[in-house]
């Protein structure tokens, strides 16, 4: 049943991507992963799932496996209001997170859907995640299955109620790396979706990633900069004269080489930032900096309490031995991740001369990362991604890219799309995503509330601009329908 209709939805897609006269067309690991107190944040509802093919890209191949899915209708004006498909990215997916886009689905009377992206939770095609199995992970396919899915659900609403001929306007929506997959969905896929929303959308593989390190000095000011900096030195020293007992310091002693260490240290330092909570970072460490106090016995504080204790972060994460697992599991995230960064976008956040993470963290280690956890030759082909999906240059209308000032990644996004406009969120704790989750986004705010930024105005002004342009989008006629 399923293959028939598939093949349908797929000849529908073909005639209106030649109807429509567009042409062509993540995180790192710590992107979006353990928002603190998410999990309390979703809507439950009951999980669904879909038969997926796991290789879109081969006829001959026709295996299938279960994608998860949930939907929430709370406020879905039946039959006929507009469908928010929600994407997830790189983590698991255990509903919708109640945040702007939920706000916004009641304004719109929008039905809210969301999919769990292929190799992350409960969605595997494999329950060995070897390097051989993980051919089948990249953001391709994954953009595919989102395709299958949005005629999939179409197809399911019609058949509730009992209608035809007619479509609902679909708008597309993610943050970071799925605010990427949300700008190219729209790309590709134009036929499908009336819009997309790409919230600190990372559309540009970058292999030599310094500009991450560079926000972050902008982001600290001058003195919990230079006070990181004096941590990251510090801590240099510490390795040579005693490693154990300076990992020991921050509780990560089972790291083995340096340069993971290092890893979680930049990282720990950046998610401050990231998530709008830049002065959890920089306080405590200012106050010793300015009193000539123990800057690397504040650090490892912070790192301790609020990096792994508050924000849940585990070590192992960091762990190039626990990456090598392919057993899945709560933490088989962590190596699917690495597996996307290692094959298409890179993003590596390296050091560069003066910067706050250590030298060590160089594309050097990031490459012996790759080949050491997935193989030799692992390496990822950031020039084929960017020529692919036109990286900064992407080439798509109906997309709208907005920024957090403060947002490290906001490099490897986008000013603007053509005859759309893009907004930079301007204000001390608006980092990665802050447009969609409000401030700061650990703890997770309820329906995003921006209440608690340090400049709402800012958050209000780009949410009322989305809104302008979801308006406009779900107020054109449904060319494609029509032509069926
Ligand atoms: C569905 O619509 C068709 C045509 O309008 C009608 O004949 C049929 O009775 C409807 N079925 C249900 C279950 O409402
Ligand atoms: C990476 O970028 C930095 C500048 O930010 C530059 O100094 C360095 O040479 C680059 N490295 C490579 C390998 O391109
Ligand atoms: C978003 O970030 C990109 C990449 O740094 C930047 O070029 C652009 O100016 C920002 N967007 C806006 C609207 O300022």
């Amino acid at each position: 049943m399923e293959t028939t209709r598939g093949r349908w939805s797929l000849l529908t897609l073909l005639m209106c991507s030649f109807l429509s006269n567009l042409h062509y067309a993540a995180a790192d690991v710590k992107f979006s992963r353990l928002l603190h107190g998410e999990e309390h944040l979703l809507l439950k509802g009951e999980a669904k799932w879909l038969d997926q093919r796991i290789d879109h890209y081969n006829p001959q191949d026709r295996r299938t496996f279960k994608q998860r899915w949930y939907e929430n209708t709370d406020h879905f004006k039946a039959p006929d209001g507009p469908i928010f498909l929600r994407i997830c990215g790189e983590s698991a997916c255990r509903g919708i997170t109640n945040d702007y886009l939920m706000v916004m689905a009641k304004d719109y009377g929008a039905a809210v859907i969301t999919l769990e992206h292929r190799y992350y939770g409960e969605s595997l095609p494999f329950q060995d995640l070897s390097t051989e199995n993980l051919k089948f992970l990249s953001s391709k396919q994954s953009l595919f299955d989102l395709a299958v899915f949005r005629n999939f659900y179409q197809e399911l609403v019609n058949e509730r109620f009992n209608k035809s001929g007619t479509e609902n306007s679909w708008i597309v929506s993610g943050i970071s790396y799925s605010g990427a997959l949300s700008a190219w969905f729209q790309v590709k896929f134009p036929h499908l979706s009336r819009g997309a929303i790409a919230s600190s959308g990372v559309v540009l593989a970058i292999l030599n990633y310094t500009d991450f390190d560079k926000q972050m000095v902008e982001s600290a000011g001058p003195v919990c900069a230079s006070a990181l900096r004096k941590v990251t030195r510090e801590v240099e020293a510490g390795l040579k004269r005693d490693a154990v007992a300076t990992k020991k310091l921050f509780g990560a002693e089972q790291l083995k080489i340096d340069g993971d260490f290092f890893y979680f240290l930049a990282d720990a330092a950046a998610i401050g930032f990231q998530y709008g909570n830049p002065d959890m970072v920089c306080k405590p460490l200012e106050e010793a900096y300015k009193a000539d106090g123990d800057v690397v016995d504040a650090f490892a504080e912070y790192v301790q309490d609020y990096y792994v204790g508050y924000f849940g972060v585990s070590v192992d994460t960091y762990d190039q031995e626990k990456l090598k697992n392919t057993k899945p599991g709560p933490d088989s995230g962590d190596r699917m991740w690495w597996y996307q960064v290692c094959s298409e976008v890179a993003y590596f956040q390296v050091a560069y001369e003066n910067s706050i993470r250590s030298s060590e963290v160089s594309i050097k280690y990031h490459l012996d990362l790759c080949s050491n956890v997935f193989g030799a030759g692992t390496y990822p082909e950031v020039d084929v991604t960017n020529l692919y999906y036109g990286g900064t240059a992407i080439y798509g209308s109906k997309i709208v890219f907005l920024n957090g000032s403060q947002d490290p990644w906001r490099w490897a996004s986008k000013q603007t799309s053509p005859g759309e406009p893009s907004f930079l969120i301007k204000c001390h704790n608006c980092g990665h995503g802050s447009d969609m989750r409000g401030c700061p986004q650990s703890p997770l705010q309820p329906g995003g509330d921006a209440t608690k930024c340090e400049n709402p105005q800012e958050v209000l002004k780009a949410r009322e601009l989305i809104k302008t342009k979801v308006s406009e989008w779900l107020a054109e006629p449904d060319k494609c329908s029509s032509q069926l």
